[in-house]
């Protein structure tokens, strides 16, 4: 299959919205909890396979606003495999030249949680292989909620005029502000559905949709994903021939 794919026409970012996991559990008769650990397999195959094959930016969605209404065995949990999987990964991710980044409301993770994940955002800073940008807390609404009244302060302080507010000004008060928008969002585990994800960034990305449970996804599925995203014929609004 990777052989089939053109390196010349990648994505340049890549988004993904890791659903299933408790579906992939449960179908094992399993706490939910263990579909999350075995998830960590899928997030490792996809750096490596986005690392590779020369995917610049990978965004994860780790863990949203809303999962926070979630039991709070399940957040916990999900809160203590964060914290142990970076500081298992992070000295793997700089010896492979991935720079990490998190997006999202980081006040509101733990603090053990905090301090781990910028230990691992300074020791890989310098990398430019890859950047994995972890979604954490995150969630569109709050992040243009917060770009909002990071420009109305701007005005207030007189340091920007309404007139020069431009789509650039948006994009530069966004969370995303150092990143392409993403050209192609995977999500796994059949639901057609954005989930409150990146939703100002993926105005033109190519969505692709898998029945394939994260646990279960593997680089192979990447590199379906990326072939069925060559094959696509992005218009941007104009015509066919026009592309040509
Ligand atoms: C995705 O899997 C992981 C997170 C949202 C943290 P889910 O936990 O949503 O799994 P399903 O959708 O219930 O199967
Ligand atoms: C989206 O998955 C959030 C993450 C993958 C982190 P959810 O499973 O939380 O989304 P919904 O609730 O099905 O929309
Ligand atoms: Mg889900």
């Amino acid at each position: 299959m990777i052989e089939l794919i053109d390196k010349k026409k990648l994505p340049r970012h890549v988004a993904i919205i890791m659903d299933g996991n408790g579906r992939w559990a449960k179908e094992r008769g399993r706490d939910r909890l263990f579909g999350h650990q075995h998830g960590v397999i899928s997030v490792r195959e996809m750096v490596e396979g986005c690392a590779e094959i020369g995917v610049e930016y990978l965004t994860l969605y780790a863990f949203s606003t809303e999962n926070w209404n979630r039991p709070e065995s399940e957040v916990q949990g999900l809160m203590e495999l964060l914290i142990s999987t970076i500081r298992k990964e992070a000295e793997t991710l700089h010896k492979n030249g991935v720079r990490l980044y998190v997006i999202g409301d980081f006040a509101s993770l733990p603090q053990v949680c905090i301090d781990e994940l910028e230990e691992a955002m300074n020791i890989t800073a310098g990398n430019t292989k890859l950047n994995l940008i972890l979604a954490l807390s995150y969630s569109s609404k709050w992040e243009i909620t917060e770009a909002v009244k990071k420009i109305a302060q701007q005005v207030q302080n007189n340091t920007l005029a309404i007139d020069d507010i431009k789509e650039e000004t948006i994009k530069q008060n966004l969370a995303t502000a150092n990143f392409p928008d993403p050209e192609l969002m995977i999500r796994t585990s059949g639901e057609h559905r954005i989930s409150n994800f990146l939703l100002y960034q993926l105005a033109y990305a190519e969505l692709y949709f898998t029945h394939t449970h994260w646990p279960d996804f593997r680089k192979e599925n990447l590199y379906e994903a990326l072939l069925n995203y060559q094959n696509r014929e992005r218009r941007f609004g104009k015509i066919s021939e026009q592309l040509k």
